[in-house]
């Protein structure tokens, strides 16, 4: 599934429309380069998912991990600065990733092999405002959240 988002408050919305459609338990790689839009999106989703305002969600690139709690708990992960599988596991992941809340992983693809999630939203800088936003299924959850999502958070 593809889309494009022309500003940061656009990419909001459809952060928050994701958000508000996610089931518990969910695992989501978040991919892009620096500036792609990955926290915004992730800002979002956070949003959707009822988390205070009061707590802004920015990228966890050196705590690795923010916790908001909202309808559903938001896990948000920034592997930027993370080097080894075994770091991964020190932050307690699997607990986290097979856990009632919705897991969000910034930088997934630097651990790609060894994540296993329901889908990956992968965000790419087109112009100064414009970003083109690729969304893939890996399984069935996935597949049925991104159907939900093409009718109703696609204009
Ligand atoms: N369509 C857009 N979607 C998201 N961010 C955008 C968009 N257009 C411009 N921007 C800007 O790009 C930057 C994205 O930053 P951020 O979300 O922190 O990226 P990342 O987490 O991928 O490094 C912000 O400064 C934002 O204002
Ligand atoms: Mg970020």
């Amino acid at each position: 599934m593809e889309t494009t988002t022309s500003g940061p408050e656009e990419t909001r919305s459809l952060g928050k429309c994701f958000g508000e459609l996610a089931l518990a338990g969910l695992v989501v790689l978040l991919n892009g380069d620096l500036g792609a839009g990955k926290t915004c999106f992730a800002q979002g989703v956070a949003m959707g998912l009822e988390v205070s305002a009061e707590t802004p969600v920015t990228s966890p690139t050196y705590t690795l991990l923010n916790i908001h709690l909202g309808r559903l708990a938001l896990y948000h992960f920034d592997l930027y600065r993370l080097s080894q599988v075994d770091d991964l596991a020190d932050l307690g992941y699997d607990e986290f990733a097979e856990g009632e809340g919705l897991t969000l992983v910034e930088w997934a693809d630097r651990m790609t092999d060894v994540l296993s999630a329901s889908l990956s939203v992968s965000i790419e800088r087109v112009d100064e405002d414009i970003r083109q936003f690729h969304f893939e299924a890996f399984d069935d959850r996935g597949r049925e959240i991104l159907d939900k999502m093409s009718r109703h958070c696609l204009s």
